[in-house]
């Protein structure tokens, strides 16, 4: 009898301390886990049909990933598809046939949505700054163009989106504010005004300002500065994205992140990474951020991995997002979520980005999509954590 009961506090126990299945199980109580998703990963009806490729990757239709997708991950970005090109081409002219489909996969899935991005001089079509005759655009015409672009957007989502990427990298590696066309004509305004109108079009929604290379402290500290006296004058911003291209062996990321992590809660707002990837080739020139017209020429020594990733390699990697996650666990107040950029090696962006054509393995998740050891390497790494709490818990109750 006595042991039957010992067996039973025994499973009671271990069914306490039931192995997580999957990276959004695992850390649920520090931050959210998301991934980004492109129109193949969905549905690639209209862009088979029309031979649309957004990102210049072949089409191919992987929506069996979506199993994986949905058991990992409780939060979906799309890659491209809410862009201003694709959703917005021409001025009145709005095609939301692409997001759509993938807002529907990712609520049928128990999934919510980030929507990537309203406000960004990238991905935008020209028609944005110029009127009829080609001529640029007044602040005034700017304006109205921006709020329309962003009502009709929050307005078309509203319910089925939870927060947004209002603008999207407008700040240089140096912290300066980006001479881009929206600055040009409306000078540094355009960014607490596009924030206004989101706010306006739908004030039940998060709001994100959202960057590359934000690990470097003068780009933080820029953006942080800018956002100071907004955020104290009332600004609708809920989280500061650092988007987390990374680039294995280009610096201390985690000490980086740590600092920028405090330099954004000074401000009172929460961080979040919005694009987690991690290139282990080679560097061209030194490079980093994502600005994404910067291209270098293919050379073969720069793509020396076609045939697989050694496995000293992969322990690198996986070390690498073990210390990350680490990192994130131990700012967990501050951090609201760890977005992973594209799902598989097979369609990272990082293939292509800023060379062109190479074999690279920036992602959890093979080229097979079978998952990396990473990915139960990280589970393990919060389970045990979780297991060390509950025990010392326990021990301090006694
Ligand atoms: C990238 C996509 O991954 C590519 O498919 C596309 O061709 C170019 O844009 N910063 C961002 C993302 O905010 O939207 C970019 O995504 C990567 C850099």
């Amino acid at each position: 009898m006595k042991k039957a009961l010992y067996l039973l506090a025994g499973l009671a126990f271990s069914a306490q301390w039931a192995n997580a299945q999957s990276l959004q199980e695992a850390y649920k109580d520090y931050f959210r886990v998301g991934v980004s998703v492109n129109q193949w990963e969905v549905k690639a009806e209209k862009e088979i049909k029309e031979g649309i490729s957004y990102s210049g990757a072949v089409s191919l239709d992987q929506t069996a990933d979506y199993e994986q997708i949905a058991q990992h991950f409780g939060w979906v970005v799309p890659e491209n598809c809410m862009k201003c090109e694709v959703i917005h081409p021409q001025e009145g002219v709005y095609d939301f046939t692409l997001a759509d489909q993938l807002v529907d996969k990712a609520l049928a899935n128990g999934q919510q949505v980030i929507g990537h991005c309203l406000i960004w001089h990238s991905q935008c079509p020209p028609w944005f700054f110029v009127d009829e005759e080609g001529k640029q655009v007044s602040a005034e015409v700017l304006k109205k163009r921006m709020r329309d672009h962003i009502f009709t957007i929050l307005g078309h989502f509203r319910g089925r989106i939870v927060g947004w990427d209002v603008v999207n990298e407008a700040f240089e590696d140096n912290g300066s504010l980006r001479r881009s066309k929206f600055y040009q004509i409306l000078g540094e305004d355009f960014i607490p005004l596009a924030f206004q109108y989101a706010h306006e079009a739908d004030p039940t929604i998060e709001l994100y300002y959202n960057d590359y290379s934000m690990n470097k402290p003068a780009k933080v500290e820029g953006v942080v500065n800018f956002f100071r006296p907004l955020v104290a004058k009332g600004l609708p911003i809920h989280a500061i994205g650092m988007q987390g291209h990374m680039i294995y062996g280009d610096g201390d990321y985690v000490q980086q992140y740590t600092h920028s992590i405090k330099t954004i809660a000074s401000i009172g707002l929460k961080s979040q990474f919005t694009e987690l990837d991690l290139t282990m080739l080679p560097n061209p020139f030194g490079f980093s951020g994502a600005n994404i017209s910067d291209q270098a020429a293919y050379k073969k020594a720069m793509d020396p991995y076609q045939d697989g990733l050694p496995k000293e390699k992969q322990e690198q990697f996986d070390q690498f997002w073990l210390d990350f996650f680490q990192m994130l666990i131990d700012n967990k107040e501050n951090v609201l979520r760890a977005t992973f950029w594209c799902f598989n090696d097979a369609k990272s962006w990082k293939n292509d980005f800023p060379i062109k054509g190479r074999t690279d393995y920036a992602t959890l998740w093979d080229r097979q999509s079978k998952a990396k050891p990473t990915v139960q390497k990280l589970i393990d790494m919060a389970e045990s954590l979780e297991k060390k709490n509950k025990k010392e818990k326990k021990s301090n109750k006694n």
